[in-house]
């Protein structure tokens, strides 16, 4: 069965949802004010479109019960069950005698007079769902006599108030949480209860499905509206209201009374580049979106939904997901993360740890015992090479990354000894800015040599083998995107040389998902020869945009003329030459780009490409002490 709740009271709309294929539609009178004229014609709408009219009644109102029943309903959805005898008390207004008093009248539900007040009666008492909602902790500590009360059909879970009943509010991930729920899940497997999950992520679907559970309830209509609405006009350029460009954003600027300077983020393209991307990926292959290129909130939002879930190297990510994308799913690393920090993740529901150390080790399993549940491990190596060239190299060279090869043995020793953690694999993420498909192809059959070996050598089975990020932008030929649906066809077919049972390959990328959705504009302030050489000073610089500096390149820009200028001042320029554009930072580090300009003056704008991923996270906003650059993420719902 799957079904979804109803909140909107409009018999259209239960309409749609009937023709969209879903079996039950659980018309919400708990949390919408609807009116009886309404939900009854909701309920006849129900019929004509062949889906289930399901009623979640307030709580303890059996009379509301009897009239939405007389009305039609097929399901009556109890929230907040805390007791046997909230279930008893509503089979008794559900059913007639002798399994219940139900209230016998005439009218639609039997046909107005057409059928036999006994046919009705037992068909009634066979066809009504008697469904309880389990919300409350008090439930958790009944369990048992709840899930057996009879007359009771089936069972959902209501992780959103029980995670306020346990403490921890709306942390539907929480191990407390989860553990809760799967506790309710166990009762009624125990006794023959049907259970009915309600998957956020698309991994909980995995996760039920694995555990047979297929009654499901798929959301709230209200909210997948939203999205296809939002989705729908995203995704067709120029019929958006609001939606403006990188280069509407820039000439707005040009007309603002301080010299531009700003970052510009395109959310919509954003989103399909992501949505191609993992659409290209192979089975058994997830995309996680590593936080760290880009940790602003809408970004995280923004690709929520899309990717599998976001890889977080910090307690400072973590709490960016959490308020960005609540119910998505965590994966937690990080080089050293403190006690504080994992007991953060623990707590928030993370699905995996990247471990770096035996110590790190310890650490974690004393956050998850403490918080009385088990963590699942991926253990980091830093695999001798040869790795393939790249800008970036965390491995097979010295660097504080990972656990090096000659310690696995300690650190698989203290996995399988310590309470707190449960090695789930593997994970090694070697390099950065890799160009190459084949190169990084195979690379990844070295790691699953490795992995094998392991496997092979300690007498563990991985179930996920995380093989990092590291997928490139060629910033000197922005116009020659790395293959990845070449690559895609490779894994594909390395795939089939991996065992089986590694369930799960997880990639976790950054510069490739969101280096291309922004740009960084600055105002040239000035323009001068030094030394025989041109240089033009812009507003901004390392401060805001650290890339070019921290890798030494030349970052590609072009160039957008302004013509208004000043009456009676100078205005420099620099043409037909190389200029090196310089920000506003006492320092000669403070070089973005050096490439030859057609022509470039005082108050033009230069944009630099490619600016969405490492960019303003990566530098050291405050040194000199310049105003912060504007950033602006374009959005459909952007103003
Ligand atoms: C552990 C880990 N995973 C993923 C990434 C993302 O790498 P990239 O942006 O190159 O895809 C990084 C980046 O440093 C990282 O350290």
């Amino acid at each position: 069965m799957n079904g979804l709740f109803v909140a909107t009271p409009s018999p259209a709309l239960v309409e749609m949802v009937g023709a969209a294929g879903y079996d039950v539609a659980i018309l919400d009178a708990e949390h919408a004010l609807v009116s009886p004229d309404t939900l009854q014609e909701m309920i006849r709408a129900a019929e004509v479109s062949g889906v289930a009219p399901w009623v979640r009644v307030p709580e303890h109102d059996p009379g509301f019960v009897l009239r939405v029943l007389d009305a039609g309903a097929t399901g009556i959805v109890v929230p907040h069950v805390r007791c046997r005898a909230d279930v008893e008390a509503v089979v008794r207004a559900a059913r007639y005698a002798p399994e219940g008093l139900r209230s016998l009248n005439s009218g639609r539900m039997v046909g107005h007079g057409r059928t036999e007040l006994a046919t009705h009666v037992a068909q009634a008492n066979r066809r009504v769902s008697v469904v309880a909602m389990i919300e409350d902790a008090e439930a958790l500590e009944v369990i048992d006599e709840i899930v057996t009360t009879p007359g009771l059909d089936m069972v959902l879970e209501g992780a959103a108030d029980l995670s306020q009943s346990l403490g921890v509010p709306w942390q539907t991930r929480h191990p407390h949480v989860r553990a809760a729920v799967d506790q309710v899940h166990a009762a009624c497997a125990r006794h023959g209860v049907r259970f009915c999950a309600i998957p956020r992520v698309p991994a909980d679907h995995a996760r039920w499905q694995a555990r047979g559970v297929t009654d499901v309830v798929l959301g709230e209509e209200r909210s997948l509206a939203v999205r296809a609405f939002r989705s729908r006009v995203s995704e067709i350029p120029g019929y958006c209201r609001e939606f403006r460009s990188h280069a509407q954003v820039i000439a707005d600027a040009v007309d603002g009374p301080e010299p531009v300077c700003l970052f510009s983020y395109d959310l919509r393209a954003l989103q399909e580049h992501a949505k191609a991307v993992v659409a290209a990926l192979p089975d058994r292959c997830r995309m996680f979106y590593a936080v760290k290129a880009n940790s602003d909130e809408r970004v995280v939002a923004a690709l929520d939904g899309i990717v599998a879930g976001f890889e977080v190297a910090s307690g400072g990510e973590l709490r960016v997901v959490g308020d960005a994308a609540p119910d998505a799913s965590v994966l937690m690393g990080g080089p050293v993360p403190t006690d504080t920090e994992l007991a953060a993740g623990v707590a928030a529901g993370v699905t995996r740890f990247h471990v770096e150390s035996a110590l790190g080790l310890h650490r974690l399993s004393d956050a998850a015992t403490a918080a009385g549940t088990t963590a699942e491990v991926l253990l980091r190596v830093n695999l001798a090479g040869p790795f393939p060239a790249a800008t970036i190299a965390m491995a097979g060279r010295p660097t504080q990354f990972g656990i090096d090869e000659s310690a696995l043995p300690e650190a698989i020793a203290a996995v399988a000894d310590l309470p707190g953690v449960r090695l789930a694999g593997f994970h090694l993420h070697s390099l950065s800015n890799n160009l190459d498909p084949a190169t990084h192809l195979t690379m990844l059959g070295h790691y699953r040599d490795a992995v094998l070996a392991w496997e092979e050598r300690f007498g563990v089975r991985a179930e996920v083998v995380n093989v990092g990020g590291g997928i490139g932008v060629d910033y000197a030929a922005l116009d020659t995107p790395f293959d990845w649906p070449a690559f895609c066809r490779g894994l594909h077919d390395l795939l089939s040389t991996f065992p089986t049972h590694w369930r799960e390959v997880d990639f976790e990328c950054g510069r490739f998902l969101v280096a291309r959705c922004g740009v960084y504009a600055a105002e040239v302030l000035d323009v001068k020869h030094i030394h025989g050489q041109a240089h033009a000073l812009v507003r901004g610089g390392n401060h805001h945009f650290r890339l070019p500096s921290s890798w030494a390149h030349s970052h590609p820009f072009h160039v957008v003329p302004a013509d208004a200028w000043p009456a009676g001042r100078p205005r420099p320029e620099v043409a037909g030459e190389e200029v090196t554009i310089c920000g506003e930072l006492c320092t000669p580090k403070d070089t973005l780009a050096r490439a030859p300009v057609e022509r470039l003056r005082a108050g033009d704008v230069v944009v630099f490409e490619a600016a969405g991923a490492y960019g303003w996270d990566i530098s050291h906003h405050d040194f000199l002490r310049h105003p912060h650059p504007e950033r602006v993420f374009l959005a459909p719902e952007d103003g």
